[in-house]
């Protein structure tokens, strides 16, 4: 069993669209049972809110189906639960860090590692970008897959 959690500041666009590609890919490979798959926030901003509607509507152009869900933050308890804890941009990774109090699992990663870059994901909150957006973490999430399989 491979156990996902995607982090972003706000979990209203970044890391739910991770959550939604990633489950996507999965369940198109037949490997359902293998995963499971979740995402929250560093910050209390958003919390209890839903998958702001651009991203949702990003992923319906892409025919990928978007879970109703609500905003949730990282809790320590995060941190055994899952495998891999990752962050879509430095100050994600930042402050997961601040907030577990260290990674001595080495648990913590940055999503573009998996698509072999440094840089972060495109932050569509300021610029509108959320086709940028997409690309990247379907780029992350399919470097994620080939690492994990
Ligand atoms: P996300 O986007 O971290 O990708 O979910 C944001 C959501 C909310 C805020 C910033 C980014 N905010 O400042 O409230």
């Amino acid at each position: 069993m491979h156990k996902i959690l995607f982090v972003c500041l706000g979990n209203i666009c970044r890391s739910p669209m991770a959550e939604m590609i990633l489950k996507d890919m999965v369940k198109k490979r037949g490997l359902e049972e293998q995963f499971e798959i979740a995402s929250c926030a560093t910050s209390t901003e958003e919390i209890g809110n839903p998958v702001y509607p651009p991203a949702r509507a990003e992923l319906a152009r892409r025919g990928i189906p978007c879970e109703h869900r609500r905003a949730r933050q990282l809790t320590k308890a995060d941190y055994d639960v899952y495998d891999l804890l990752i962050g879509m941009d430095e100050s994600n990774i930042r402050n997961m860090h601040r907030m577990l109090g260290g990674d001595p699992k080495g648990k913590i990663r940055k999503m573009m590692e998996f698509a072999g870059s440094r840089r972060d994901v495109a932050d569509p909150w300021y610029t509108g970008g959320f086709d940028v957006t997409y690309r990247d973490i379907t780029e992350g999430c399919e470097g994620l897959l080939k690492e994990l399989l």
